[in-house]
């Protein structure tokens, strides 16, 4: 079996694939154009997808019909038309668990950066105006009690709600498609319907698998009725917040701030006005990059493509 890994991963991974006796192919370089992604996958049986640019819709799969298997790096699975994976018996393989606890690490540590102001102090220190002890100046907000709002409770959000409820006692409340009975009891969380999530929440984190009904589903009408002490987190996809509605919010002070490791469009444009407002923390889509969660998704990926290889379902399959 011809497997395609379109960018290099650590290499735990493609030992795994090759003791398994798999064939791997690695571009010698890593921006590929789309013309040449489809021309590689054109070639192989499976892919280890690394990345969310290549989408991999019904055009994709008519094109390229001698694909059998494709094992994601990712946990999220937005770039994969599922419907038609399955219609056509194609297992697509993700990465959960493994990359829970580093990716809700960074929707923590927004949270505190935008409640404790870090990119206004940053810049201050940067640009030389440390300034003197101000008693009125650079406040910040603690957290200790308060209401963290998660849109989405499941692995992710699980993790965020059980640090931020040990570290500083937050009253927990969630919005999911289905009720979890047994977070609840674990973090004494409490379901709550969409619109009482946005109006209680004085932190809204986002870790929801991002669907195509839910683009753009925080938006102007959403910012409007959120606390003006709210901090907005969003750590799952850019695809879920308007970012430009997003900045009037922030700029007219309608909200506290927020804190993006993804953007809307992702990357984000360097002239994006939201990066000049001191009450936003932006990182670079990092939630899993810690060498621990990217050795475990090495892993699991191949142990995807090795389970498909011996005719075994994937362990963890995006797929129902
Ligand atoms: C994921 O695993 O979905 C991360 O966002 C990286 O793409």
């Amino acid at each position: 079996m011809k497997v395609f890994v379109n960018k290099r991963i650590p290499e735990i991974g493609i030992h795994m694939l090759k003791d398994a006796g798999l064939e791997v192919f690695i571009p010698e370089h890593e921006n590929l154009s789309q013309d040449e992604w489809l021309s590689y996958c054109k070639s192989h049986d499976v892919i280890l997808s690394v990345g969310g640019e290549f989408k991999y819709d019904k055009d994709f799969f008519a094109e390229c019909p001698n694909i059998k298997a494709i094992a994601l790096y990712s946990v999220g699975f937005d770039h994969v038309d599922i419907q038609e994976a399955n219609h056509r018996h194609i297992p697509v393989g993700n990465t959960p668990d493994v990359l829970s606890k580093a990716t809700s690490d960074v929707a923590f540590l927004l949270m505190q950066s935008v409640a404790r102001r870090a990119s206004y102090n940053f810049e201050k220190v940067k640009s030389g105006n440390w300034g003197d002890f101000d008693p009125l100046h650079a406040l910040g907000q603690e957290l200790y009690g308060k209401t963290l709002g998660i849109f989405g409770l499941g692995r992710i959000g699980f993790e965020m709600a059980k640090k931020s409820l040990k570290a500083f006692d937050m009253n927990i409340i969630y919005h999911n498609r289905h009720q979890n009975t047994e977070a609840e009891e674990e973090l004494n969380a409490t379901y709550v319907s969409f619109e009482e999530l946005i109006a209680q929440s004085d932190v809204l984190s986002i870790h929801a698998n991002f669907r195509p009904e839910q683009k753009e589903l925080f938006n102007t009408s959403v910012f409007e009725k959120m606390k003006e002490n709210a901090i907005f987190i969003n750590t799952a996809r850019g695809g879920f917040h308007n970012q430009k509605d997003l900045y009037n919010a922030l700029a007219e002070k309608k909200i506290w701030g927020a804190g993006l490791d993804v953007t809307n469009p992702e990357p984000i444009f360097k002239e994006d006005p939201i990066l000049e407002l001191s009450n936003v923390c932006v990182l670079p889509h990092i939630g899993s990059a810690t060498i621990e969660a990217r050795n475990g998704m090495a892993k699991l990926a191949a142990e995807n493509l090795i389970a498909f290889s011996k005719g075994e379902k994937m362990p963890t399959c995006a797929n129902p």
